[in-house]
C-alpha cells in the first residue's frame, strides 16, 4: 500500500509553543503607529504603555483592585521578580509538573535557599495531588505546563481564605484558559504565547494581598534594581501605570496592543478560549480515530488546550529503546517540517518523545485539521522505515 502525501498544507504552518503564530491577518503594517525613536517616558510612549495595561485588564478580566505591570525579561523576569520580592516571609510549597515549574523549584531551593520549602513534583503528563497542598505556606505553581501539555482544571482547589500567597506562572494559560482571579495573588505571563505577541517583556499582576506583603516584608537577600517594586516600604504605583523600571521596546508594545485589539474584535476572552478549545478538539478527534497516537496527559480534566502534547502509542514504537523512540518522533516532526506543513512541533527537549502542537487562540482550526493529515502521513512513513530496518 502506498502512503499518499496529503494534498493540502496548513495555510499557516506555524505551531510553535512560543513565540507562537501571529494573529490571523497580522502584517508589519499593524505596527505603524509605534512611537519609535521617542522616549518611552514621553507622553505618546507612556500612553501606549498605559493602554497595554488597560487592555490587558479588560481582555483578561482582571479585577479592578489588582495591579498590572509591564516588567523586564519576559515571563521568567516576572516570575523571578515575584519570587525574590515575596518569598521567605513564610514557608512555601513549590509545585512542579514539567521543566519550567522545576526551574522555579531550583530558584527557591538552590538560589534563594529557602529553608522552609516543600517540593511537590509530578511526572510528565500528570500534576500533583492538589489536596495535599499547605495553603498556610505560599504556593508557587504553573497553571499550564507548556512542556507536558497539562493544566490545573480550575482554581477550586485553592481556598479563598488562605494564609499564604499563590504565585502562578500562567504564561501558556493566559488568554486561553479562565484564570480564577480571587484565588491568585500573583499572575505572570509574556506576550509571545496565546496572543502571538513579541517576546521580551513580562506581565506581572498582583492582588491586594500581594501588595500588602510587598509593603510589610523585606527579604533578607539583596534586590537588584530590575526586581524592585517598592520604595521606602511603599509600592511604586507608577510601575502599574506604565512607568517601566527600564526601557521597553515600543515596537513590541505596539504589537501587544494590536493583539489585544484583535482579541477584543473577535469577542474577547470567551472567543479566545473557544478558539483554543476548538483547535484542541480537532486533535482530540484525531487521537480518538487513531490507535497509534495518544495524549501525554491521559486525564482529560488536566489536559492543556494550548500546548498539546502527543505520544506515539503504537506498540512497535513503544517497544523501541528510549533513544530510538526519540529518533522516531524526530523523524515524524522532521518530515512534516521538511514539507513546510508544520514547524516546531517536536516535543520539548526534556519531555518524553512525541509531538507538541500549539493550539492557542492565534491558530486556525482548519490549519490544525490539515496538520493532522500530515501527522498521519509522516507517522506511516516513519513506521514503514522501522519495518524496513528490522
Ligand atoms: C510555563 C512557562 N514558564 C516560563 C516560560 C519562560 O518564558 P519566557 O521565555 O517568556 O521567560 C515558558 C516558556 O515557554 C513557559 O512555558
Amino acid at each position: 500500500m502506498t502512503n499518499a502525501m496529503p494534498g493540502q498544507k496548513p495555510a499557516n504552518p506555524l505551531f510553535s509553543s512560543g513565540p507562537c503564530a501571529k494573529r490571523p491577518g497580522w502584517s508589519l503594517d499593524a505596527l505603524k503607529d509605534a512611537p519609535l525613536g521617542r522616549s518611552h517616558r514621553a507622553k505618546p510612549g507612556k500612553a501606549k504603555l498605559k493602554l497595554a495595561i488597560d487592555l490587558t485588564r479588560e481582555v483578561l478580566q482582571v479585577p479592578a483592585d489588582y495591579r498590572i505591570a509591564i516588567v523586564p525579561a519576559s515571563d521568567t523576569g516576572a516570575v523571578e521578580m515575584a519570587m525574590w520580592s515575596l518569598l521567605g516571609a513564610r514557608g512555601v510549597d513549590m509545585l512542579a509538573w514539567e521543566s519550567f515549574g522545576e526551574g522555579w523549584v531550583t530558584d527557591a531551593i538552590k538560589q534563594l535557599k529557602l529553608k522552609d520549602a516543600r517540593v511537590l513534583k509530578a511526572g510528565y503528563g500528570d500534576i500533583v495531588d492538589l489536596s495535599t497542598i499547605n495553603f498556610d505556606n505560599d504556593v508557587v505553581f504553573t497553571w499550564n505546563g507548556t512542556t507536558s501539555g497539562v493544566r490545573v482544571p480550575d482554581g477550586d482547589w485553592i481556598p479563598a481564605d488562605r494564609a499564604g500567597l499563590t504565585i502562578c506562572d500562567a504564561t501558556s494559560a493566559a488568554f486561553a484558559q479562565r484564570l480564577d482571579w480571587p484565588k491568585l495573588d500573583v499572575v505572570t505571563f509574556s506576550w509571545q504565547k496565546v496572543l502571538g505577541g513579541e517576546a521580551a517583556h513580562g506581565m506581572l499582576i498582583l492582588s491586594p494581598r500581594a501588595v500588602e506583603r510587598l509593603e510589610s516584608y523585606t527579604p533578607a537577600w539583596p534586590m537588584p534594581k530590575i526586581f524592585r517594586m517598592t520604595k521606602g516600604g511603599k509600592i511604586t504605583e507608577g510601575l502599574f501605570e506604565g512607568e517601566t523600571i527600564n526601557t521597553p521596546s515600543m515596537l513590541c508594545v505596539e504589537d501587544y496592543i494590536d493583539a489585544l485589539q484583535w482579541a477584543k474584535r473577535i469577542g474577547g476572552l470567551d472567543a479566545l478560549i473557544a478558539r483554543a478549545d476548538a483547535n484542541t478538539k480537532m486533535l482530540a478527534d484525531f487521537v480518538a480515530q487513531n490507535d497509534w497516537i495518544a495524549f501525554l496527559a491521559k486525564d482529560g480534566s488536566i489536559r492543556s488546550n494550548t500546548s498539546v502534547c502527543l505520544v506515539f502509542s503504537d506498540p512497535a514504537v513503544q517497544a523501541l529503546p528510549a533513544d530510538a523512540q526519540a529518533a522516531f518522533a524526530k523523524a515524524v516532526a522532521g518530515a512534516i517540517e521538511k514539507n513546510g506543513a508544520g514547524f516546531d512541533i517536536g516535543a520539548y527537549r526534556d519531555a518524553p518523545p512525541g509531538l507538541r502542537i500549539w493550539c492557542g487562540a492565534t491558530v486556525e482550526t482548519a490549519d490544525v485539521q490539515a496538520l493532522t493529515h500530515w501527522i498521519a502521513w509522516a507517522f506511516a512513513e516513519a513506521k514503514a522505515g522501522l519495518a524496513k530496518a528490522a
